[in-house]
């Protein structure tokens, strides 16, 4: 295996650029690697000590890549060119093993925000499928908050938990309830809820129940159906300040002169609608 600072079609960096590598930026026994190659195609493999990684045909024995900093280039033996880094958010997202569908980073990311999940939160998610969602918000709620994701297939969640342990790492302020959301949940004030199933208007007078005045309830559907029938049953309810809305996310070719959209697109994944859970009585005075 050669090892490069810099690929070499790419220009010198200045001569005064002086780097550092902190600790932390140094791949360990473990880690999850991205590997690129030239057309930016990606590649998710774990530096397991002793083993092998293989990608496109080239070998790399692991023990030569823990110590490297994230962001060198290696050469193969194929004379391939390759960056590795460890995954941002975004870039583990579709690599992530799964056997159910997952909602893609450009939504999660809004889901994050306009759900308002926030450090310390107390967190209900439905619908569990590979875990990439549960991922983003037990890095929101950080490890003063609490998720408790519903899952009704025993092989999704053993999944979703071998993906959060594999990507996450260890999560003690998570916990997968294996049952059928439609019944209802144990849990009550709740700050946020994120829904990801396909019938999410059952899943409205349980969420009246378990979240708390002001909550903030997130449903995801990919069909407009699915969007009708879950904002008339949120306005039938406790909830109010309904909003509706889809993120739609173009890449750009930028290359010599050509500067333009990509030709594709993800045009639809899905909509989001999120709503305030409303006080349903002035408080008993003392
Ligand atoms: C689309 S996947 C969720 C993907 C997840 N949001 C992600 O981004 O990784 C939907 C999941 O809901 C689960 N599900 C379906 N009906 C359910 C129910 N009634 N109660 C609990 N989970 C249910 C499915 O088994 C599936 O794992």
């Amino acid at each position: 295996m050669l090892r490069w600072w810099r690929i070499p079609e790419s220009p010198a960096p200045p001569e005064d650029l002086v780097e550092h590598v902190p600790s932390g930026a140094l791949l360990r026994d473990g880690d999850s690697i991205l590997f690129i190659d030239r057309k930016s195609r990606q590649y998710l493999r774990t530096l397991r000590s002793g083993k092998r990684v293989t990608v496109r045909g080239a070998a790399f024995p692991a023990d030569e890549l823990i110590g490297l900093p994230e962001g060198t280039v290696l050469r193969g033996s194929t004379g391939e060119y390759l960056q590795i880094f460890r995954p941002t958010y975004a870039q583990l997202a579709p690599n992530l093993p799964r056997q159910a569908q997952l909602i893609y980073p450009k939504d999660v990311g809004t889901i994050l925000l306009w759900g308002d999940i926030h450090p310390g939160a107390r967190v209900i998610e439905v619908g569990v499928g590979p875990g990439a969602t549960s991922i983003a918000l037990l890095r929101a709620i950080g490890p003063t908050g609490h998720l408790t994701s519903y899952e009704i297939r025993d092989e999704f969640a053993t999944m979703a938990r071998e993906n959060v342990a594999r990507f996450h790492g260890p999560a003690p302020q998570w916990t997968i309830k294996i049952g059928d959301a439609y019944e209802g949940f144990d849990e009550t004030d709740v700050d946020r809820m994120v829904v990801d199933l396909s019938e999410p208007w059952r899943v409205v007078p349980h969420a009246a129940r378990a979240l708390r005045p002001g909550g903030v309830f997130v449903g995801f559907t990919p069909t407009v159906l699915q969007l009708k029938q879950l904002v008339d049953e949120l306005r039938a309810g406790p909830f109010a300040a309904v909003e509706i809305l889809e993120s739609l996310q173009r890449y750009w070719h930028v290359k010599d002169r050509s500067v333009r959209p990509e030709h594709r697109m993800v045009a639809h994944s899905g909509f989001l609608i999120i709503a305030r859970r409303l006080a349903l009585s002035p408080p008993t005075p003392e």
